[in-house]
């Protein structure tokens, strides 16, 4: 197949990018600046904003699959910059177009779990109009709904860090807001597949990892893995909204009201639809395996056994 992959330049995508290539597949990725250096070799890049119609529709065309990995990471904090409005929803709308005028047969949209047009947050309703948008083309589409992915170059770990300190660290509400972290290593094999076969043609899937995990139980897998202990305090949710009102606006700190509510919400699935590709969920990466902390799972990522 011809694939153009939007946002192949970022995380999921220079994974995804990376096994297609290895299938055999013909290979493009589409951002705003890819650089050449930082994608898989094989991989041509194209330049384009997905919120410009006109700069992506001569590049979408005449593919067989496009995948949508486009994102404003649900951390970032629009302020002056595009919205995940502009990103998530006008973006999968001038992909879906672009593919549609271009004759384009496969659509795959990188959603999130609990995306939802009347949801709670910026980011889950943009995702949850752009479902109702692929879902209405005529496309062969497939919709998959990750929880939060781990792995090299992913934020999940970074952004643990960035909210809490070793040792002694507050967060909101204890931290008992709950995951269900999926390995980037375990997500893209089913990306793969979803563009593949025509079984996945239609279908919605939530995907998550093995383990449902706590932030405050992230924020102690995060730190043991460096060796240092830590006590979690927990600070009442309204008075974390409150400070975290106060630090937006500041441009340089990377969160906001809107990441303050998406903590109040579990991010887990009911029926883990990684079954549809073959996968028993018990078999897959765990956080903890992944830093480290456990001996019973050496599997590793593209860019850690480079
Ligand atoms: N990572 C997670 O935990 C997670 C969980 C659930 C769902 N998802 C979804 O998975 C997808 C991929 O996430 P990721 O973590 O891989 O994101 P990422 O690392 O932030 O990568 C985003 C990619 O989108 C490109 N991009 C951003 N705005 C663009 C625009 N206007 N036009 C064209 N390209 C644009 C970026 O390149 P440029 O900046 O150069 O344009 C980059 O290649 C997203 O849809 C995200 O919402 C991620």
């Amino acid at each position: 197949m011809n694939v153009l992959v939007a946002g192949g330049s970022g995380f999921i995508g220079t994974t995804l990018c990376a096994e297609l290539v290895e299938r055999g597949h013909a290979v493009t990725a589409l951002s705003r600046s890819p650089d050449d250096a930082g994608l898989p070799d094989g991989v041509a890049p194209a330049i384009g904003d997905v919120s410009a119609y006109e700069s992506i529709a001569d590049t979408v065309a005449g593919h067989d699959a496009v995948v949508n990995l486009v994102s404003l990471s649900p951390l970032y904090d629009p302020r002056g910059g595009p919205s995940h409005e502009e990103s998530h929803l006008g973006g999968t709308e001038n992909l879906v177009r672009a593919a549609d005028a271009g004759g384009v047969s496969r659509f795959l949209q990188m959603s999130a779990l609990g995306a939802d047009p009347n949801g709670d947050t910026a980011y889950i309703r943009a995702k949850g109009r752009a479902e109702a948008v692929v879902r209405e083309s005529d496309l062969e589409w497939t919709i998959v709904r990750p929880s939060v992915v781990f792995g090299d170059g992913g934020e999940f770990v970074a952004f643990t860090k960035t909210l809490t300190t070793p040792y002694v660290t507050g967060l909101p509400g204890g931290g008992k807001t709950r995951f269900q972290p999926i390995w980037v290593g375990d997500l893209v094999p089913m990306l793969a597949d979803a563009l593949e076969d025509d079984a996945h043609v239609g279908e919605t899937y939530d995907l998550a990892g093995p383990q449902i995990t706590t932030l405050a139980d992230v924020t102690k897998l995060v730190y043991a893995a460096e060796g240092k202990d830590v006590t979690i305090v927990p600070i009442p949710m309204g008075l974390a909204k409150i400070g975290l009102a106060a630090v937006d606006s500041l441009p340089f700190v990377p969160f906001g009201p809107d990441q303050a509510r998406s903590l109040e919400f579990d991010n887990t699935v009911a029926d883990n639809d990684v079954t549809a590709f073959g996968r028993d969920p018990a078999d897959l990466r765990t956080l903890g395996s992944y830093l480290g902390l456990d001996g019973t799972d050496h599997r590793r990522t593209r860019s850690e056994t480079a």
